[in-house]
């Protein structure tokens, strides 16, 4: 796993908890917050916006990356993420998000998020194994 002090994924967890105050999620009432650091130094953040056509929801993860694409530019790679909710309850990524975090994430990115007994923090390789990959020849 990439090195990352302590303080440091503290920090990023507290920016996605902050995050997630901006939740929009008056249909699940889960407010969920991601943050990315990106390796040129920024952290971006992102939060859950729900839609009454349930399946138009953005997760909070995916929120901070098309976020980050947008503010930096194609380039980007992440270098850690950090995901909270405000329930106290397990988040881990969602698949789908888990996916499209691949397109920019360094495999050996540290990932944060809540399970039931407490706080984990996975090496984004573990978080998915054997992602869709694209390799025409
Ligand atoms: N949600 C996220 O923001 N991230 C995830 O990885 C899983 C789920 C949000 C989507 C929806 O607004 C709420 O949590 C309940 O699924």
């Amino acid at each position: 796993m990439t090195k990352m002090t302590r303080p440091a994924l503290e920090d990023l967890t507290e920016q996605a908890r902050k995050a997630a105050q901006h939740s929009y999620a008056p249909y699940s009432k889960f407010r969920v917050g991601a943050a990315l650091q990106l390796t040129n130094g920024k952290i971006v953040t992102g939060t859950n916006v729900e839609n009454v056509s349930f399946g138009l929801t953005i997760c909070a993860e995916r929120a901070a990356l098309v976020r980050a694409v947008s503010q930096f530019g194609p380039d980007i790679r992440i270098a850690a993420v950090a995901i909270a909710n405000l329930n106290g309850l397990a988040s881990p990524p969602c698949g789908a998000c888990r996916q499209v975090l691949a397109e920019f994430i360094l495999p050996d990115a540290p990932v944060v998020f809540p399970l039931a007994d407490g706080i984990r923090t996975m090496a984004f390789s573990e978080v998915l194994p054997l992602g869709f990959e694209m390799k025409l020849t």
